[in-house]
């Protein structure tokens, strides 16, 4: 089985957007958006990505989160539309990232949810669906359960927060007899590697040191995040057992340096255990993805 993981897609689309809509915290983030986002994670490289994935052909694809830049409707129609080429509930699984948070309105209304609804659950969206995360979804012999980090946060801050409940159901789901003979995948959008003292104040995860040791005790097999768009692989050790952590960095960057350019990851699973991981990144000349 082969697991794709994307994230961090960042996309703009002002399409029927009315300017008085900037006249709340939007207009920050505008400023910024505009100036430095706008040029660089870019719609056609998602293009480029889906029409990869379609050749590649892998089991399952997930996106850790970020998939907008303001959580507009705009925007998640767009990305809508593009993840639902490569099919529906049982070939995609996304979670929220902070982004598509990005305002009251859009994480009252659970904007994200009502779009993305039909990746996460096999039923219609209702609005007496609350709570819904951490769900998990049975793909073969894979146990995925998706997480959500994503908080309401005012600029510059972008941080994550778990919570307890999530935390305690979380630990239930994966003490499950399903859990006990799969494969367990964990889902979430905030970096669960540690990074500089200033990024990790204004945009980490509250509560990761709990959510390690959830990962650590219930013997987690593979945790797939974004949040840093740099990306980092990494595994750690516990009494026998690996966990294995991807952080597949932005999926859709337009950059120089090959640290940052867009990529992203395929896992291949085999009889209970992770054998590879790999990395596609976008080649500008070609605007196709090549392996790493
Ligand atoms: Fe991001
Ligand atoms: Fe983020």
């Amino acid at each position: 089985m082969r697991l794709a993981h994307m994230s961090d897609l960042h996309i703009l689309d002002l399409n029927g957007v009315r300017l008085k809509r900037f006249a709340n915290r939007r207009a920050i983030g505008a400023v910024n958006v505009f100036l430095n986002r706008a040029a660089e994670y870019r719609g056609d490289i998602l293009e480029c990505l889906v029409e990869d994935l379609l050749k590649e052909e892998p089991d399952h694809i997930v996106v850790s989160g970020d998939v907008s830049n303001m959580a507009l409707e705009s925007e998640f129609e767009r990305i809508f539309h593009l993840l639902k080429l490569l099919g529906g509930y049982d070939r995609i699984s996304l979670v929220p990232g902070n982004h598509d948070y990005y305002t009251d309105r859009a994480a009252e209304t659970r904007r994200f949810e009502k779009y993305f609804f039909p990746f996460m659950f096999k039923s219609d969206f209702s609005d007496l669906d609350v709570d819904i995360y951490p769900y998990t979804k049975r793909i073969g012999d894979v146990l995925l359960v998706g997480v959500n980090s994503a908080t309401r946060t005012v600029p510059p801050f972008s941080y994550g927060s778990v919570g307890d409940r999530q935390l305690s159901l979380l630990e239930h789901a994966l003490s499950s007899r399903a859990a006990e003979s799969c494969l367990t995948v964990l889902v979430l959008h905030h970096a669960m590697h540690r990074r500089d003292v200033f990024t990790e104040t204004t945009s980490g995860l509250i509560h990761r040191e709990r959510l390690l040791s959830v990962i650590e005790k219930q013997r987690v097999d593979l945790v797939l995040y974004g949040h840093d768009h740099v990306g980092r692989v990494w595994k750690r050790e516990s009494e026998g057992h690996t966990t294995h952590f991807v952080c597949c960095g932005s999926s859709t960057r337009l950059n120089d340096d090959p640290d940052l350019v867009a990529k992203y990851r395929i896992i291949t699973v085999d009889q209970g255990r992770i054998r590879r991981i790999d990395t596609k990144v976008y080649d500008p000349t070609t605007r196709k993805f090549v392996m790493l």
